[in-house]
């Protein structure tokens, strides 16, 4: 009988031979179609470009700078190059095999107005877990197991932190993963506090000693 961990080692196998069966870009495709309007003309990121199935797909409507291991290094390093140069996407679409949490909140400054924000994450449950991993969950989801309303919950909140509100377009299940829509919308601070910004509202700066 195959024990958990012999089955973590065949699916990470077939992640190394890029099989469909792992990485599943027609069913990715297949949700990508009902959002096509979003895609027309515009600039888009590919996170985790891997061997280009959403790039070819991509490049039908858009200007797509899809980000390959082999061709940028890690993706985790490269996006803060592409941040620091102040570069905006109206879709960014991170496609990895592990979660994707490390990319939050920076897509969320790189992210244009109405943009979408596609996401991969594996379903908890089905992954062997371990401590870290559990832990990791925990601090980064505030759940052990986090589920579509943790994820959706806490992106919520910390996209706030950039005035922009989620709104969660769509999730389907493919296999062992979920693919997150969501898109974007950026907030007028002033609209949202109901505060006039010219600056009359300031109390003047003085020494509380
Ligand atoms: C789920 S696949 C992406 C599939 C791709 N979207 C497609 O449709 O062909 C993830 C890819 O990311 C690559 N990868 C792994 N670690 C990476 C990293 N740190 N930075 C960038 N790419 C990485 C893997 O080799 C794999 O090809």
């Amino acid at each position: 009988m195959k024990t958990s961990s012999d089955k973590h080692k065949w699916v990470r196998h077939k992640q190394n031979k890029n099989c469909d069966s792992v990485h599943h870009p027609k069913e990715k495709i297949l949700q990508l179609n009902n959002f096509k309007e979003y895609f027309k003309n515009k600039e888009i990121l590919e996170v985790f470009g891997g061997q280009g199935n959403l790039t070819d797909y991509y490049n039908n409507y858009g200007n797509t700078t899809a980000l390959t291991k082999e061709k940028f290094g890690s993706s985790f390093d490269y996006i803060y190059q592409l941040r620091a140069k102040k570069k905006k996407y109206n879709v960014i679409d991170i496609d990895s095999y592990g979660y994707p949490d490390l990319f939050f909140p920076v897509v969320f400054e790189m992210i244009k107005d109405n943009g979408l924000l596609i996401f991969t994450f594996p379903i908890v449950g089905v992954n062997c877990l371990n401590g870290i991993q559990e832990q990791h969950f925990i601090t980064f989801w505030r759940s052990s197991r986090p589920t579509i309303g943790d994820v959706t919950g806490i992106l919520t909140d910390m996209s706030l932190r950039n005035w922009i509100l989620l709104e969660l377009k769509d999730v389907v299940k493919i296999d062992r993963i979920y693919r997150f829509v969501f898109k974007c919308k950026k907030l007028k601070a002033t609209d949202m506090t109901n505060v006039k910004n010219n600056g009359k509202h300031l109390a003047k700066q003085t020494t509380m000693f």
